[in-house]
């Protein structure tokens, strides 16, 4: 099995995605969605991980955390103490994070690998050869933010999904599209 990044993100029309540690909106159907697509495996015995930045980590309300169902890997600089979490493990580099992926004795445990933020990551796998697709929430509403998705590489291919709904989506006067980008490079 190839390692394989599935990045998942929503962005305002500025391309926001967060502001003072947080989400910028509060959009509980998008939020079920995201948690739907990083949770299903087809394998029963599988779980998916969700990789995040240790801000990410740190912006998740102590009673959801570890994102439950879900193998969680955090990127820091820092040894983090997750021990205490169940599926939970800590990372210092990109590369230590692939090298678990590539652990044989781990493949048997996982089967998707979702990128969930924040910038940075999102940067650093959308700029590596197991970038496999980009799951985007587009918002249609101007939100003031102060963090940001990095710039999309202009060869990605918009996709469909059948597990992705198509239409504008509506919550609270709020719309939002589901956009999938697939990298043309990928595995080749
Ligand atoms: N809209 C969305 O889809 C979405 C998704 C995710 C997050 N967000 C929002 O985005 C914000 C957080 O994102 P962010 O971009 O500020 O931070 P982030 O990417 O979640 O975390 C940044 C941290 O990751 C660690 N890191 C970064 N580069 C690293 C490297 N090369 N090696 C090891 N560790 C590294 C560092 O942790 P240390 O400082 O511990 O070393 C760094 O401070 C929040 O507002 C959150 O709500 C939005």
């Amino acid at each position: 099995m190839v390692v394989k990044f599935d990045l998942i993100a929503a962005t305002c029309e500025n391309m926001g995605i967060g502001k003072n540690k947080d989400l910028p909106w509060r959009l509980k159907s998008e939020m079920a969605f995201f948690t739907r697509m990083t949770s299903e495996t087809s394998d029963q015995n599988k779980k998916n991980v969700v990789l995040m930045g240790r801000k990410t980590w740190d912006s998740i309300p102590a009673k959801f955390k570890p994102l439950a169902g879900r193998i969680n890997f955090i990127l820091s600089r820092s040894k983090l103490d997750v021990q205490n979490y169940k599926d939970c493990y800590s990372f210092n580099s990109l590369q230590e994070v692939i090298d678990k992926l590539e652990n044989e004795k781990f493949k048997d445990v996982y089967e998707n690998v979702w990128v969930i933020g924040g910038s940075y990551i999102y940067e650093e796998t959308m700029k590596s050869k197991y970038f496999h697709r980009l799951y985007l929430t587009r918002i249609m509403k101007h939100f003031e933010c102060d963090t940001f998705f990095p710039k999309m590489n202009d060869n990605l291919r918009e996709i469909r999904d059948s597990r992705v709904p198509e239409d504008v989506q509506e919550e609270n006067g709020i719309k939002f599209v589901y956009h999938i980008y697939e990298n043309p490079d990928f595995n080749k």
